[in-house]
């Protein structure tokens, strides 16, 4: 068998300069990849002839009778990369974008590049990145830097976590001190500021020396079109109940009726309509704002001690028959659930909201492991996972790297991930809806340390996401990663371990 693949590799000329056969250095992984007869120099693909055709029919006679579900088929490719010019067919505009990503990697990544012909299709149809921008603010272009990594390695989902309790991130209109105070504090690394005893004080816009920033309308309008060419969906978190101490500094009666609002200075107060009427009409704006048919309405470690105590929390409670606070979080998640669905859009929500029952349709981020999402699973949810030991990026990759927090999330760790795990059954796998590296930042303050952060892990997610079980392979994957950290670098990424200055 060896000996007639190094034969056939010999004919098709797909031979490095040590005689060894040429491998794809791809990430993520294809599902076929052939090679053909000759070389390309890489430097001549982007201009060869390129023949596109977008056709179902097409392609399915490609795949010669394997069965995709129709968002795989909207996303498949099939490519050939000859001398004289490329062939792609995919059944929509999404696979021919990600035919061109895998020829611009090919080209990126070689001097030259074999002729080939590959078949692709993804795993996963969530492969998505969350970038924390709350407790450190990057800004546009480096959002926008990163969607562009993302979509040369084909993945598809940007989570937007854009407020949080050091601060709020996008422009709200009816509400504009959440931008005009709560975006901007005198401290800028989020540790000092929040050890600090002035304790998380925000300062007016203008102030000299304040540090933040936040998203005009514009601006998000930008970065959507900008990942809406790249096939990313932009999915944007607004914080309920917990993570709310910048809410409730620029709008303290969203707090509970308790003396300075509750020792706690965490939550929303669920007791009072006027928390409904801010929360939705700040919901509205964001829906006016991002088309995804998904809000993540976050939902994670709220604590819930103030709502013990605030009579308009037992109020509500009693009204609507609810024995604890955790029911308390249930009903208001399954209200403002109610809300998206009035316009349109389906929730997320971290793991917790499991918590006093999960609101009919909700989809379940899994952060804590995988035993909360295996649980949505069962009871037929949808889910995401994002383990935080194995996919928070957060955490760092080397004891020995700068700021090391956290529990160790190497590089092959992150890659050991399976997010189907054998207990979900055939009939349930369509619940699992994909994976996502999660980076928050509450020690990461610089644009490069962030990127340091995400790469190369950020490539071990899209293989994750993208390619076939079978196609994993570490040593391989780990070869592949070296080789496309070499090329971001070049590109001006920093990627771990940086380069010394
Ligand atoms: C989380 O890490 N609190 C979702
Ligand atoms: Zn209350």
């Amino acid at each position: 068998m060896k000996r007639i693949f190094i034969a056939l590799a010999l004919v098709c000329g797909a031979m490095s300069a040590k005689g060894q056969p040429q491998p794809t250095n791809l990430i993520p992984a294809p599902v076929e990849y052939s090679v053909h007869s000759g070389n390309i120099a890489a430097n001549k693909v982007a201009g060869l002839h390129e023949k596109v055709r977008i056709s179902e029919k097409a392609l399915l006679r490609l795949l010669e009778g394997k069965k995709l579900a129709d968002w795989q088929l909207k996303s498949a490719y099939w490519l050939e990369l000859g001398k004289k010019g490329v062939k792609i067919v995919a059944a929509d505009e999404e696979g021919v974008f990600y035919a061109r990503q895998t020829l611009k990697m090919m080209a990126s990544l070689d001097s030259t590049v074999s002729c080939c012909a590959i078949l692709d299709w993804p795993r996963f149809r969530y492969r998505g990145v969350m970038l924390d921008e709350s407790r450190h603010f990057q800004g546009k272009d480096f959002v926008k830097k990163q969607l562009e990594m993302m979509a040369l390695l084909k993945m598809n989902r940007f989570h937007f976590h854009l407020v949080d309790n050091p601060g709020w991130r996008v422009q709200i209109d009816a509400y504009p001190r959440l931008t005009k105070l709560t975006a901007w504090r005198p401290v800028s690394f989020f540790w000092d500021w929040e050890k600090n005893e002035i304790g998380g004080l925000f300062v007016e816009e203008g102030t000299p020396g304040a540090y933040g920033g936040y998203y005009t309308k514009q601006d998000i309008a930008d970065i959507l079109s900008f990942a809406n060419e790249r096939h990313i969906e932009v999915i944007p978190e607004i914080e309920m109940p917990g993570h709310n101490y910048e809410t409730r500094a620029a709008y303290p009666e969203l707090a509970c009726s308790l003396p300075n609002g509750g020792k706690d200075p965490w939550e929303l107060c669920p007791g009072k309509e006027s928390t409904f009427d801010f929360l939705e009409k700040v919901l509205l704006e964001v829906f006016d704002m991002f088309p995804s048919k998904y809000i993540h309405i976050g939902g994670d470690e709220a604590r819930k001690n103030n709502w013990k105590l605030c009579p308009d929390c037992q109020a509500r409670m009693q009204a609507e028959g609810l024995k604890s606070v955790e029911e308390l979080q249930s009903y208001m998640i399954r209200r403002m659930e109610r809300f998206a669905h009035a316009h349109g859009k389906r929730i997320i929500g971290w793991d917790e909201i499991l918590q006093g029952g999960l609101a009919p349709d909700a989809t379940v981020m899994s952060w804590h492991g995988t035993e909360a999402g295996l649980r949505a699973v069962k009871e037929e949810h949808d889910v995401i996972f994002t383990p935080t030991h194995y996919l928070y990026l957060d955490h760092h990759q080397d004891p020995a790297q700068f700021r090391p927090v956290g529990r160790q999330v190497s590089l092959e760790k992150v890659y050991s991930f399976n997010p189907m795990a054998e207990s979900i059954s055939e009939a349930d796998a369509h619940h699992v809806l994909g994976v996502q590296g999660c980076l928050w930042t509450e020690h990461v303050q610089d644009a490069w340390h962030a990127e340091m952060m995400l790469y190369p892990r950020v490539f071990a997610i899209a293989e994750t996401g993208w390619s076939q079980p079978e196609k994993k392979n570490w040593p391989d994957f780990e070869r592949r990663a070296s080789v496309l950290s070499a090329v971001a670098r070049k590109w001006g990424y920093t990627v771990y371990p940086p380069l010394p200055h």
